[in-house]
């Protein structure tokens, strides 16, 4: 089947596209390269082009008339920047999605799945979560993600249009392939920080919040390896008019382990992949930081029949792997 991934130049969609292309599918990828990488596309079809744009999206269709679903992956994702500039986030995120979601419509589009994430639900005492526990998203770049999913939810009950949404948890790692993995310079997530640490002559690794109700007293987090959560895609794509229907036109499922690991933990399973001990100091908790959970993933295995392979090891080992390999630290 031919699938049109937006942002399949970034993180996630390449490894969408790397899955897709694995089990026989074909990525067609809409990217702005605003953040994404030239060479993540390079051998896949692919339009430089902004998500709003109707003209570039009427040209894809044309070209590739039998395009099954859009995975929409594409999106700003840097959550203090979010809250520097919301009117960028709401714009990118939000506005840009509403005329993606009405150019697709027009063009008659009616299958969609949605990257969105597990920083929507309140969850903030270390304990699992499931698809029905309450929202309540700390930042502008969460609440970009909430509002495109009410919209969709909307589409789903008004129009010819059915959507699910993906709420990712923390995806770690890359294509154990080797093919695409994290890009960011200057990460702000756990992985890309440790890899940080081993690469500064200090070796210190900060741990911001070490009191909190969890059983070492760091955060809790459910870090997925990207690869499994790739696989969910292509069996989202499989299953999706069993997941949404005429009577559920619209459907949210979590993307974890459902097992949930503390910074402490991770930061043992870190020290020893990499061999190399870790000096960790302990800072206040940032603004806005909870002490996090993990899902429950009945939903999951009952609709996509997917169940998370990797280990949080085989992660952190592929985090290292790409960095090694291309010198970028691991977001
Ligand atoms: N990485 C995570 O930890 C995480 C967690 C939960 C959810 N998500 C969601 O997954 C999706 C992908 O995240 P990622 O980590 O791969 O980020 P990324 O920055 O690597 O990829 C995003 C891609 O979207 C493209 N893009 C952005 N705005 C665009 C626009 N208007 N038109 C066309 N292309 C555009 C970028 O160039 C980039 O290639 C995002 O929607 C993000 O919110 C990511």
């Amino acid at each position: 089947m031919k699938i049109l991934v937006t942002g399949g130049a970034g993180y996630i969609g390449s490894t969408v596209c790397s899955a897709l292309e694995d089990k026989g599918h074909t990525p067609i990828i809409i990217d702005s390269l605003i953040t994404g990488k030239k060479n993540y596309i390079s051998n896949r079809i692919f339009y430089k082009g902004d998500i709003s744009e109707k003209e570039i999206l009427t040209e894809i269709f044309r070209d590739h008339p039998e395009i099954h679903t859009t995975i929409h992956c594409a999106g700003l994702i840097i959550v203090p920047e979010s809250s520097k500039d919301p009117y960028k986030y709401y714009n990118e995120n939000l506005i840009k999605s509403i005329q993606l979601f009405n150019n697709l419509l027009t063009l008659g589009q009616t299958r969609l799945i949605f990257s969105s994430t597990a920083s929507l639900y309140k969850s903030s005492d270390g304990t699992m979560v499931t698809e029905k526990s309450e929202l309540l998203p700390q930042s502008p770049y969460a609440r970009t993600k909430m509002s495109i999913e009410m919209v969709l939810k909307d589409f789903s009950n008004s129009y010819n249009f059915k959507a699910i949404s993906l709420r990712y948890f923390n995806p770690i790692g890359a294509d154990p392939k080797m093919r695409t993995g994290p890009h960011t310079q200057n990460p702000s997530h756990v992985v890309g920080k440790l890899i940080e640490s081993i690469n500064s002559e200090s070796n210190i690794f900060t741990i911001t919040g070490t009191n909190w109700n969890t059983r070492d007293g760091t955060g809790i987090r459910d870090y997925v390896h990207v690869w499994d959560l790739a696989q969910a895609h292509v069996s989202a794509i499989e299953y999706f008019d069993n997941i949404v229907t005429q009577d559920t036109p619209y459907n949210v499922i979590n993307l974890g382990t459902g097992e949930g690991t503390t910074v402490l933990e991770l930061v043992t399973a870190f020290e020893e992949i990499n061999g190399t001990k870790i000096i960790k100091v302990s800072s206040p908790p940032r603004q806005g930081d909870v002490a996090g959970g993990y899902t429950n993933r009945d939903k999951a295995l009952n609709l996509l029949k997917w169940t998370p392979r990797m280990s949080i090891e085989q992660g952190l080992a592929d985090a290292l792997k790409w960095f090694n390999k291309n010198n970028v630290q691991s977001s």
